[in-house]
């Protein structure tokens, strides 16, 4: 898996789960960090996490939505590392092995109408997801649903 610099990609994983909840309770105020959810994410389906000298700096979790569609379910790098290429690779990688596992399409929503957010947030959100060949398949005045065929569909 490629990542700029030193920072590594790999699985996420069960010992995972607790540094994840951090990421999000630090980057995503005033977000809690949901521990059972995300436990959940990260068994039997793929996901991805970044580290950097070892500390976890990013993931990417998904759940599947059908036997052959999964919504990228959330999806968080360290404010200090963005713009540098993370979120693509890490996105890059997840789809790589959503398609090996059989998966044909990847779905996002990304919305305004969340406690915490902000203009500039929903907007980096929207730019990054469209920089990676999602287009919006529907939206409210709040909400935009993202989808993107994955490999040869
Ligand atoms: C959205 C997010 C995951 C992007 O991660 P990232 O590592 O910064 O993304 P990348 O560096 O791989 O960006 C890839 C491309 O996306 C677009 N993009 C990313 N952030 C952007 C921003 N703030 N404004 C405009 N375009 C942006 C650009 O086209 C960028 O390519 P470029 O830097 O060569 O111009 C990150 O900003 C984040 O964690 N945001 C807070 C959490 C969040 O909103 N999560 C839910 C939605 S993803």
């Amino acid at each position: 898996m490629n990542a700029p610099g030193d920072i590594e990609l790999r699985p996420g994983e069960p010992h995972d789960v607790e540094p994840i909840a951090l990421l999000i309770e630090r980057e995503n105020h005033p977000r809690v960090g949901d521990r059972e959810k995300i436990a959940r994410r990260l068994e039997g389906l793929p996901s991805i996490v970044a580290t950097e000298d070892g500390e976890l700096v990013a993931f990417i979790h998904c759940r599947r939505m059908a036997p052959d569609i999964v919504e990228l379910s959330n999806m968080v790098v360290a404010a200090r590392l963005r713009r540098r290429g993370v979120g693509g690779a890490m996105v890059a990688a997840m789809e790589d092995r959503l398609h090996a596992e059989g998966f044909r399409a990847a779905v996002f929503v990304n919305s305004r109408l969340h406690a915490g957010t902000t203009d500039e947030r929903v907007a980096a959100a929207r730019a990054f997801w469209l920089a990676r060949g999602y287009t919006i398949v529907f939206a409210t005045a709040g909400t935009a649903v993202f989808a993107k065929v994955l490999g040869d569909g």
